[in-house]
């Protein structure tokens, strides 16, 4: 089969699409071949070396959406023909809490989705949001889980509250203005494009900020008022400009560090607030599924950047590493 391997971690310029071997499900496992995949910035950091755990070549890529093709010993072949979407995550645990030691996700150290099959354990292929495509649906994984655990369980959010999304752009934050959204919340956001801003607004955000200007957390204060849930992939650059924006008993949910890892918070802003900074990543297969009924019940649709064809797969994420406007990098693997 054709998957986009990595061969050295010299960059996006070492993944290629290349010959490898087709997999066999073991025990326990089903065979999915893949018609959809997505890209994270994961696969940029990957290629580069920065994941723990490297171990090359490896077929890249934690989002995948397709249909079983095979399964392993002890499983039911009636689960052939079902259409998926691939949970990303391996080893969760039993905590809802946080993952056990030794979680991962799909595409490093073990193979990825851009390739035409890959085997995982059979929970992880969990039926796939009727109305969405394959490659909408492979949108999903990594941003959406991340974006949903965010907002509903670390952050707490109910209806009728108010959301500030930062950098709206980014697929984790497209996914969390869509959801909280849904929630029936009031959502704010920022961006470092106009463009984007504008987009945000017509898929339903009430205003947007651009983080360039030095006064945005000025003006959201005087928009917004308090502020309930933040969802932040980029504190550093951002914490200071809103943290005295935030309602008595905010939520600061933090999933990302873009534009630096440390950032310093003035005290009384979060103590006399009775406000908490927490931290998120990814979620669990619980999660998962809640998100996919989310979905479901919304009929919400991923915002797609951009779609390459799976022979042009080393181009999506060439074009993920420019940067992109708004939304996820997807790749159309195809009916085969
Ligand atoms: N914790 C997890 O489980 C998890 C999961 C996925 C991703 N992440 C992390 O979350 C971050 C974003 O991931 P992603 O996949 O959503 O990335 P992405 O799609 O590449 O988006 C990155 C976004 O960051 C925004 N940004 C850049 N500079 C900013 C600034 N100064 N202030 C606010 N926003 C800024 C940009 O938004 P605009 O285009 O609107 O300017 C850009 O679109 C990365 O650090 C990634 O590693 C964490």
């Amino acid at each position: 089969m054709k998957a986009l391997v990595l061969k050295s971690a010299d960059g996006p310029a070492s993944a290629s699409l290349e010959e490898v071997e087709t997999p066999t499900p073991s025990p326990g496992e089903v065979a999915v071949r893949v018609q959809g995949a997505s890209l994270n910035h994961r696969e940029l950091w990957i290629s580069r070396g920065l994941y723990p755990g490297m171990a090359l070549p490896t077929v890249l890529g934690a989002d995948g959406a397709g249909t079983v093709v095979g399964v392993g010993d002890g499983l039911d072949w009636g689960l052939v023909g079902k259409e998926v979407v691939l949970y990303p995550g391996l080893g969760w645990g039993n905590s809802e809490r946080f993952p056990a030691p030794g979680f991962g996700l799909l595409g490093m150290p073990g193979p990825g989705t851009i390739a035409e099959t890959i085997c995982v354990p059979a929970e992880n292929a969990v039926s796939k949001p009727a109305h969405l495509s394959f490659v909408e649906a492979a949108a999903l994984p990594v941003a959406a889980l991340t974006a949903y655990r965010a907002l509903n369980v670390k952050g707490g959010l109910s209806a009728g509250q108010r959301v500030l999304v930062t950098g709206v752009g980014g697929g984790v934050a497209t996914f969390g203005l869509l959801f909280a959204k849904a929630m029936g919340a009031t959502v704010y956001v920022t961006s470092g494009s106009d463009e984007t801003l504008q987009k945000a607004r017509d898929l339903g955000a009430a205003d947007g900020f651009n983080y360039r200007d030095e006064q945005w957390g000025k003006k959201l204060r005087a928009a917004a008022g308090a502020i309930d849930v933040v969802l932040d992939g980029a504190p550093a650059a951002g914490f200071a400009q809103y943290a005295r924006s935030l309602a008595i008993g905010a939520r600061v949910v933090l999933y990302g560090s873009t534009g630096g890892a440390a950032f310093s918070a003035n005290a009384p802003d979060l103590f006399l607030r009775h406000a908490s900074i927490v931290g998120t990543a990814m979620g669990s297969p619980a999660d998962f599924s809640d998100m996919l009924r989310l979905v479901e019940t919304h009929g919400i649709r991923p915002v797609i950047d951009r779609q390459f064809a799976f022979q042009d797969a080393h181009g999506a994420l060439l074009h993920l590493e420019k940067g992109h406007a708004f939304g996820k990098v997807v790749i159309d693997i195809g009916p085969r």
